[in-house]
């Protein structure tokens, strides 16, 4: 059975609330439900996490690692173009992930364009909004399925 992680930062608690033309109306938590059923019907357990904290957030993939988690979805929030310290924390932990994003990070402000991330992500999903978390559930379990060639 693959074991997942969703791990969403800062401010992403506030979801449904928050600024919605930019990140909708759907709440984390709806979020979370709903991909712990969609993996569990797949034969795959997700466990979630999120958090404000960069510390917690490295303390957290480090323990996936221990705990056997086959592959992340992870919304870093701002932190995306700002950590390097979360980066090697998943290069130290040798955890795979898919970089969700509810927005399309590439249509808004020009310092949002870069993330500290996509270049050691198995794909990055942007601008669908919750559907994103939806679709990174696939490609992620799609990967652990049938890793393509060289991955
Ligand atoms: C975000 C985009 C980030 O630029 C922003 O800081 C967020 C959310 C998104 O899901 O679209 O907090 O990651």
């Amino acid at each position: 059975m693959h074991k997942l992680l969703l791990l969403n930062g800062p401010n992403l608690n506030r979801l449904g609330a928050r600024e919605p033309t930019h990140y909708g109306r759907t709440t984390l938590s709806d979020i979370e439900t709903r991909l712990r059923e969609r993996a569990g019907a797949r034969g795959a357990e997700l466990v979630a996490f999120q958090s404000h904290s960069e510390s917690a957030l490295i303390e957290r993939i480090h323990a996936a690692a221990e705990e056997g988690v086959d592959a992340a979805l992870f919304n870093p929030a701002a932190f995306t173009h700002t950590s390097v310290a979360l980066r090697d924390a998943l290069l130290a932990a040798d955890l795979r992930f898919v970089e969700v994003h509810l927005s399309n990070i590439h249509a808004r402000e020009p310092f949002r364009r870069h993330s500290y991330f996509s270049d050691i992500a198995l794909g990055v999903i942007s601008g669908f909004g919750a559907l994103g978390y939806d679709l990174a559930l696939d490609a992620a379990l799609a990967h652990l399925e049938s890793p393509p060639e060289g991955n």
